[in-house]
């Protein structure tokens, strides 16, 4: 059986807490067809798990509920807004767990926040992998990898990679993934905007760019062999060449001061920059851990970002913590 390797008794702690963390995502390729009869985009991505985390904390309790903590909980209006019902991923991810092992779905959750929402960052995709995570071993339910994968695609098309991490080949929704094995650290800075970016908004708006003719119809997607071959061995400038984003464009038409914010990454002299998934954070490719620090301490400055985060990838996907 292919078990989980973490789990059990032993990682719940004396107030009967469970902890798991699982990171955000950037697609450094992302290639989109048209969209298809089920209202989804067939998708060639290569996603990359890196080095900012949400932290889900499960504790025993007498129903299900959520509360936020942590830099990005939310506004109050806008697509970044983070409901704590059943609107709430995590709370989809709970009761779909539940239902599947035929237990309650009862929990006190927590969300830490450090991924924004509706960011291109797959931050509530991380919330659902880490509380699926977590909640298996609350609740003892010892499903396998495999099953909580199949959970995963159930509740999100990014959920699988946030459970999986690393990097990886993604097609169908997205959720169809296969491992990439990549030797070397990358280093990026994210710039994180002040308001979010709805994911639905963003492919509508490809669609529409599409259907006026002002973008290629998508009916050949892009092969990702090049950036999966650059991001194996490097060098950056390999890398930087290969990056793509079919979101970026209609990103850009729906917030005209992305394109400004991706010339600052790339003037502060980032190797290259590109939205990140429907955007509107922007990920600039760094040479080293040394030069992402200048460049976020630039970019800080800068006026284009709410703030700004040096981060690395891969890191692997959803785990239990402590
Ligand atoms: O799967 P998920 O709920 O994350 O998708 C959110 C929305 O993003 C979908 O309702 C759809 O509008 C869009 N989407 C898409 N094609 C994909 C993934 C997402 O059109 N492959």
């Amino acid at each position: 059986m292919n078990r989980l390797p973490h789990g059990g008794p032993g990682r719940i702690t004396g107030d009967g807490a469970v902890v798991a963390r699982a990171p955000a995502k950037v697609n450094v390729h992302l290639a989109v067809a048209p969209l298809g009869a089920d209202g989804y985009h067939e998708l060639r991505t290569v996603f990359l798990a890196v080095s900012l985390f949400d932290t889900v904390t499960v504790r025993p309790a007498g129903d299900l509920s959520i509360e936020l903590t942590g830099a990005f909980a939310g506004g109050s209006a806008g697509p970044d807004r983070v409901p704590t019902d059943r609107r709430n991923i995590v709370w989809q991810a709970a009761e779909l767990l539940a239902q599947r092992a035929g237990v309650s779905a009862e929990a006190a959750i927590t969300i830490d926040k450090s991924i924004p929402a509706a960011a291109g960052l797959a931050g509530g995709s991380a919330d659902a992998a880490a509380a699926l995570v977590a909640l298996d071993t609350l609740w003892g339910t010892h499903a396998t990898r495999g099953d909580l994968a199949e959970l995963a695609a159930r509740l999100g098309s990014d959920v699988p990679f946030s459970l999986l991490g690393g990097v990886a080949l993604g097609s169908g929704r997205g959720e169809r993934l296969s491992p990439v094995l990549a030797r070397r650290r990358w280093d990026w800075v994210l710039g994180i905007a002040g308001e979010g970016l709805s994911t639905p908004a963003v492919y509508g708006e490809l669609d529409r760019l599409r259907a006026e003719g002002l973008l290629p119809a998508g009916e050949e997607l892009a092969s990702p062999d090049p950036v999966v071959a650059a991001l194996r061995s490097g060098p950056v400038e390999a890398l930087a060449g290969t990056l793509s984003n079919d979101l970026q464009a209609p990103a850009l038409v729906l917030r005209p001061q992305l394109r400004r914010a991706l010339d600052a990454a790339t003037g502060a002299g980032a190797a290259a920059a590109l939205v990140s998934g429907s955007g509107p954070t922007v990920a600039a490719l760094a040479a080293d851990e040394d030069d992402a620090v200048a460049l976020a301490a630039e970019l800080a400055g800068s006026g284009h970002f709410r703030t700004v985060r040096a981060v690395h990838g891969p890191v692997p996907g959803a785990r239990l913590v402590g």
